[in-house]
């Protein structure tokens, strides 16, 4: 999916997200880098969201993270390639000025999503406005948890994060949210059953113009049968065909 858009577009924004979804996204995307070259060099990009007080070096940071397993194989760039900084002395002000970034470089034309347990895009959280912007968030304890598998044993989990706010997130042209395994079959299951609501930021996805869903099996485990057909169902989430829901 990444490397076609690329292909097609190589002036493309992307909007990229970290977390265990989409690890298998970059190492495919990476792959087929290594059978076939496009143009990489116009691409530009902006992460989705960052721990506060992590450094970009340290190795639980999403920096590291989108290091490890993109920009390390593409080139890293940092004219194009928009990361949130952790540890920005004005963390308000950094906010505004990276929203106003993304709307300066023409907008994301394409943004990936995973989703958090509890329906968080980025690191928006339950309640937070659909008119928001880069924000500070302070970040639930489920969310804390659920990303404590990343962090070593006993290590403290962050408990403030930067994420784009949920405007700048719908702003872009079209969204591609991707959810895998069992963990999340609730998750979607709530966002089916739900009207739009912040209280399940997911939901605000009905509402985009252009938003596709990705499922595995387990993910899509607790919708309707009816509604299952109409998503890509497959165990491999790149073999299946992308419907778009709504
Ligand atoms: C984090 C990120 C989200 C991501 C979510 C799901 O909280 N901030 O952007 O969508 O985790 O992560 P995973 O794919 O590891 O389940």
């Amino acid at each position: 999916m990444l490397f076609d858009r690329i292909k097609q577009n190589p002036d493309i924004v992307l909007g990229l997200a970290t977390g265990g979804t989409m690890e298998p996204i970059y190492q495919q995307f990476v792959a087929r880098l290594q059978q076939e070259k496009i143009e990489l060099s116009r691409l530009r990009s902006f992460n989705l969201d960052e721990y506060v007080g992590l450094n970009p070096q340290h190795p639980k940071s999403y920096a590291a993270y989108m290091h490890e397993h993109l920009f390390q194989h593409i080139g890293y760039d940092s004219q194009r390639h928009f990361l949130p900084d952790g540890l920005a002395p004005d963390l308000d002000e950094y906010c505004r000025a990276y929203s106003d970034k993304i709307r300066r470089q023409g907008g994301i034309d394409l943004q990936l999503l995973g989703v958090g347990t509890n329906g968080h895009i980025g690191f928006n959280e339950p309640g937070t406005p659909f008119d928001s912007r880069c924000h500070v968030v302070r970040l639930s304890e489920r969310t804390r948890r659920d990303n404590s598998r990343f962090f070593a044993k006993g290590a403290i989990v962050p408990e403030t994060a930067i994420t784009m706010g949920m405007q700048d997130i719908m702003e872009a042209r079209q969204l591609v949210l991707v959810a895998t395994g069992s963990a999340k079959a609730e998750t979607m299951a709530r966002f089916y059953q739900s009207d739009v609501t912040p209280d399940v930021p997911i939901t605000a996805l009905k509402q985009h113009p252009d938003a596709r869903i990705i499922l595995d099996e387990a993910a899509a485990s607790q919708l309707p049968d009816a509604v299952r057909r109409q998503y890509a169902v497959s165990d491999k989430i790149t073999s299946g065909p992308v419907r778009r829901y709504a």
